[in-house]
């Protein structure tokens, strides 16, 4: 039997519904949440994403602003900055588009974020907090990930994960939600030998290598759930993922499609982490 498709972008229209709705709670105490998106320099991908993010924000009464920095920006100009905005008392989230010119560290733009107000959830503070088990703002597609599993409505404890990549934006932080609602996880990656049989055991496989249809079909449990963040250009010119989705639905019991799958789900979440940050931030209850 041909797998269910797992359909992000209605899964994402209903996260973004759930946020409008807790955006309208929070604006009946008074209080609008504001997202700070900062852009360094002419990538014109990364100028796509952000315009994104900012249609999306003012789509959920998120009040969104956009910092676009000019490509010889110096790292120091760039912490006064951030700076700033973590001094702003109605800024709750701040995100700083991803690549940053070469002669900007990413780590230290990363390391002077304000924990509190980090809604990509790449700060160290973030990240620890993950890995204790305690709550803080998790990355976006990692959490976007867990609720399409979640729309399966598989119980996860018990069973085999299988994670292919080891970022820090994805398969790692993937790996610890995944555990944390226990899961029997193994983390797999370039170096991992006999990946075919790795993701032949898996009950749940998430790809996140960045390798056009590196997973092949006949590698894929029956039944199994199949999430692919993956995003490539592949030898024909389509855009794919990390998985040969054709051949893995022969096979798979629910999959990902590329596009339409992880890719909206990373948005929505985004707008979520900044309802919960500024509803943390601002001492107010969870307004979800
Ligand atoms: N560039 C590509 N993806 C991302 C993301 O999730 N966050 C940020 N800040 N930059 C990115």
């Amino acid at each position: 039997m041909p797998a269910q498709v797992i359909d992000g972008k209605a899964i994402a229209a209903q996260v973004r519904n759930e946020v409008r709705m807790a955006v309208d709670r929070l604006k009946a105490q008074g209080v609008t949440p504001g997202l700070h998106v900062v852009l360094v320099g002419d990538d014109p991908a990364s100028a796509v994403y952000v315009r994104n993010k900012g249609k999306a924000s003012e789509e959920v009464g998120i009040a969104g602003v956009t910092h676009h920095l000019p490509a010889e920006t110096s790292e120091a100009d760039l912490l006064v900055l951030l700076r700033e905005l973590n001094a702003s008392p109605g800024v709750d989230g701040v995100l700083v588009q991803l690549p940053l010119p070469k002669h900007i560290d990413a780590n230290r733009i990363t390391d002077a974020q304000d924990a509190a107000r980090d809604v990509d959830g790449f700060h160290p503070v973030n990240l620890g907090l993950l890995l204790s088990g305690r709550d803080g703002l998790v990355a976006c597609t990692p959490a976007g990930c867990m609720r399409l599993i979640d729309s399966t409505g598989i119980d996860l404890a018990g069973k085999r994960a299988v994670v292919v990549g080891r970022s820090l934006i994805v398969g790692k932080p993937m790996a610890l939600l995944l555990m944390q609602r226990n899961a029997t996880v193994t983390v797999c990656h370039s170096r991992t030998q006999d990946l075919k049989t790795r993701v032949s055991e898996a009950d749940i496989v998430v790809a996140a290598i960045g390798k056009a249809r590196m997973i092949k079909g006949d590698w894929i449990k029956p039944g199994a759930v199949v999430i692919d963040v993956g995003m490539n250009r592949g030898d024909d010119g389509k855009l794919c993922g990390d998985v040969d989705y054709a051949a893995a639905a022969e096979h798979a019991g629910f999959i990902t499609p590329v596009p339409g799958g992880v890719g909206p789900m990373t948005i929505a979440f985004l707008l979520r982490n900044t309802v919960l940050a500024c509803a943390a931030r601002r001492g107010l209850s969870n307004p979800f």
